[in-house]
């Protein structure tokens, strides 16, 4: 994609793939441009098989892991252990996990343990914040990230490099439906000015959009000044697609 700057591009592959085909999927992964970068956040089963698939510019991320360091947890994964295994970015509050567990306190938690654990979180906001009445969706927004950046960030001494905050209104996430591009480019721009003024250190904040980016959406939405990449997921499934994304 011929942008001015850097642009990030995280392929969230859901669960669409069995782990067969996601070794396959990952095999055939088309290199991003240059300076952009791209994410690819299989299955954990996936993640564990530490596929050695990854040139300088692609990145492994994870979509979720526990808000513990370890104990009676059944079925969860420690943030620790994704980390060693070679990610480096995990999803914090994705809507289709907040259907499950939408408990703000658990995904302070889980953005504590990513970053102590030295991953960047990717806070997933959007979830319901359609629905707030008498407050505006930018400043739910940004009252969510503040509980979460403020948990995530409470006693550490290592800030991440980057912090990501992703803007994801429920409703276009699968079906095929996307605001406008206005709109987009409006909460991203206050979500950032938020974020600036809460991290006081040399972390970055960039911004995101995700819910139903395809081929035909994905350059205006990546070429809107506000905004530093998008998440991508059921388009991400098709190699061909993702590699037209790319461009
Ligand atoms: P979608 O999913 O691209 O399939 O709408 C995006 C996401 O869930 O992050």
């Amino acid at each position: 994609m011929a942008m001015g700057r850097k642009k990030l591009f995280i392929a969230n592959l859901k669960m669409y793939l069995s782990h067969a085909e996601e070794i396959a999927y990952l095999k055939t992964l088309p290199t991003p441009k240059s300076d952009d970068t791209l994410v690819v956040m299989p299955s954990a089963l996936t993640i564990a098989t530490k596929p050695e698939w990854q040139p300088h510019n692609i990145a492994l991320g994870a979509q979720v892991c526990s808000p513990f360091p370890s104990g009676p947890f059944t079925g969860q994964v420690r943030a620790t252990d994704l980390a060693a295994l070679g990610c480096r970015f995990c999803l914090i509050g994705h809507s289709e996990q907040r259907t499950i567990d939408n408990d703000i306190d658990l995904l302070g938690k889980q953005t504590h343990q990513v970053v102590l654990a030295g991953m960047i979180p990717v806070i997933c906001l959007g979830f319901g914040a359609e629905e707030h009445e008498g407050t505006s969706i930018a400043d739910s927004l940004i009252e969510e990230m503040t509980t979460l950046l403020a948990h995530g960030l409470q006693g550490i001494s290592l800030f991440p490099s980057e912090i990501i905050i992703a803007y994801e209104p429920t409703w276009a996430i699968g079906t095929g439906s996307t605001p406008s591009l206005v709109h987009i480019d409006d909460i991203a721009t206050k979500l950032q000015r938020a974020a600036n003024q809460l991290i006081s250190h040399p972390t970055r904040t960039l911004v995101l959009y995700g819910g139903s980016v395809n081929k035909e959406n994905a350059r205006d939405i990546v070429a809107l000044p506000g905004i530093d990449g998008v998440l991508i997921g059921k388009a991400s499934v098709n190699g061909k697609e993702l590699e037209n994304i790319l461009e």
